[in-house]
This record gives C-alpha cells, structure tokens and sequence, in this order.
C-alpha cells in the first residue's frame, strides 16, 4: 500500500547537468544494471545475504536514491523487511519504482526529492539505510555530513551500508577515470553517443573514495564496526557496512 505519495517539492539539484542521465536518459542508466556491467548483480546479491542472515527482526528499510528501486526489491526479498522507504530526484525513476513496489507485500513511501535535504529534516529511528551508488556524487567533506546525518537517523543496532565508487589506496580520481575508461570496449550494448552521455556524467559528478577514507568517514561519522563486504570484480566500487 502507498502509505503518502511523494512529499517533497523537486530540488534545484535535479535541473543540475549530472542528473539528466537519472532525468531524461533513464535507459541509458538501466542499460548499465541489465548489462551488468557496474556489478549489480553480486552486490545487491550482497546486501540480500547481510540482510538475510544478520537481521532476524522486522526492519524498516531507507533507500536512499533509489532509482527505479528494482535492485533493492530484488535484495529484499526473503528478508524480515516491514517497511520501506525511497528518496529520489528523478521523477521518471519513481514513477517505475511505484510500479514495482507493489510486489514486495510491504508498506512503502516514495519520496520525491533530494536526500541532501531531506535527511537531516527527518525524525522517526530507522533500522537500514541503504546507498546504491549515489554518496559518490559529492566531495569528501560533503560525504561525511550526510553520514552523519545518516548516523543520528539510525536507531539501536541500526546499520548504514553503501556500495560506491572507490580506488584502491594509492589511487586518485584521475587514476580511477583512467580505469573506467578502459572498461570502454567491454561496454558494448552502449553506441559512441550513449557512452559520451556515460562518461561526461561520471566526468562530471564521480568522485570515488578509497577504503582508508571510507573507514575514516565511517568512524568520523561515529561508527564502531566499519566492514568492506564486497568488491567489484572491475575495482571501481566497494560494499561496506558501517555498524
Ligand atoms: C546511479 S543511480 C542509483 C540507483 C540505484 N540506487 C542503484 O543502485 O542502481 C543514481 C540515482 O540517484 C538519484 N540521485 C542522485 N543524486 C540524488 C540526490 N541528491 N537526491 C536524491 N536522489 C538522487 C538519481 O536520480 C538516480 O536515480
């Protein structure tokens, strides 16, 4: 059951050139899941084995920049969820996650805006909070006050987990570019103007982490346990739960 339809007013964030891929190249982006080619596939397969196995309790579930919200329906399933919760800018995103949702037999809200404003305005204690490759469109120091604001939301035993774009120690976001682009040839469901929509998003809006900065922001933001749970066999993204 739709427990409120999208709350919020659109933020100015989704006029930003970064977000058209999300806005109006919606398929360019599911492209990328169907192909598999940003490691879907074993990470949400991830995040459905720590939810599974590590909670035994009903959870609510925080979707931070959901998107289409297909993946996360998918890691769910099977698991103790009792209500879940989406925040994302693109209305185009939404309206299909709205469509899928349904299907996982719990409640839901969508709530159409950006996280960057909506998560310190909100109250009630949650049990899960989830980034599905997002976090990376802000800098470092950025980064941190939304876990932060992240950390306040969660409740006793609450977990944050994230799967982001990141370097191995030692590389910059020059070296991490380098390293996408190579990935060029092996993205083949995507024609030359498809890519160039591709790369001058993530030109534009990426900026990775390695997992010595993941820890630090983990503990900065003020978390016990911070684990790196999954690591995309191309090392261009990592899993981790901070705890
Ligand atoms: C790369 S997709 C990730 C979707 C999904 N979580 C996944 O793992 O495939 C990025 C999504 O984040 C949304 N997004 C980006 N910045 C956002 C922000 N500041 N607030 C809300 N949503 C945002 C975009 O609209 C898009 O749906």
């Amino acid at each position: 059951m739709v427990l409120s339809a999208r709350s919020a007013a659109p933020s100015g964030r989704a006029g930003l050139p970064t977000q058209q891929i999300f806005q109006r190249d919606w398929q360019i982006y599911r492209k990328m899941i169907d192909n598999n080619y940003l490691f879907h596939r074993e990470a949400y397969a991830c995040l459905h084995q720590v939810l599974a196995s590590e909670i035994d309790h009903p959870f609510s579930f925080l979707d931070i920049a959901c998107g289409d919200a297909s993946a996360s329906i998918s890691a769910l399933r099977g698991t103790a969820v009792a209500r879940y919760e989406g925040i994302d800018l693109s209305r185009v995103a939404l309206d299909m996650a709205d469509q899928l949702l349904p299907a996982l037999g719990t409640p839901y809200v969508l709530n159409e805006g950006d996280f960057a404003e909506l998560l310190p305005t909100r109250r009630d204690p949650l049990d899960v909070v989830w980034i599905g490759l997002s976090l990376h469109h802000f800098q470092t120091r950025e980064k941190l006050r939304l876990m932060q604001a992240v950390r306040l939301l969660l409740g006793e035993g609450g977990r944050f987990l994230i799967y982001e774009n990141s370097s191995p120690d030692g590389e910059d976001r020059d070296g991490w570019m380098r390293r996408l682009e190579a990935q060029r040839p092996f993205w083949s469901a995507y024609d030359d103007a498809e890519w160039k929509v591709v790369w001058e998003h993530i030109s534009r809006a990426d900026y990775p982490e390695t997992p010595s900065t993941w820890a630090r922001l983990g503990h900065e933001a003020g978390f016990d346990r911070i684990r790196e749970l999954f690591v995309a066999p191309s090392d261009l993204m990592r899993l981790y739960s901070f705890e």
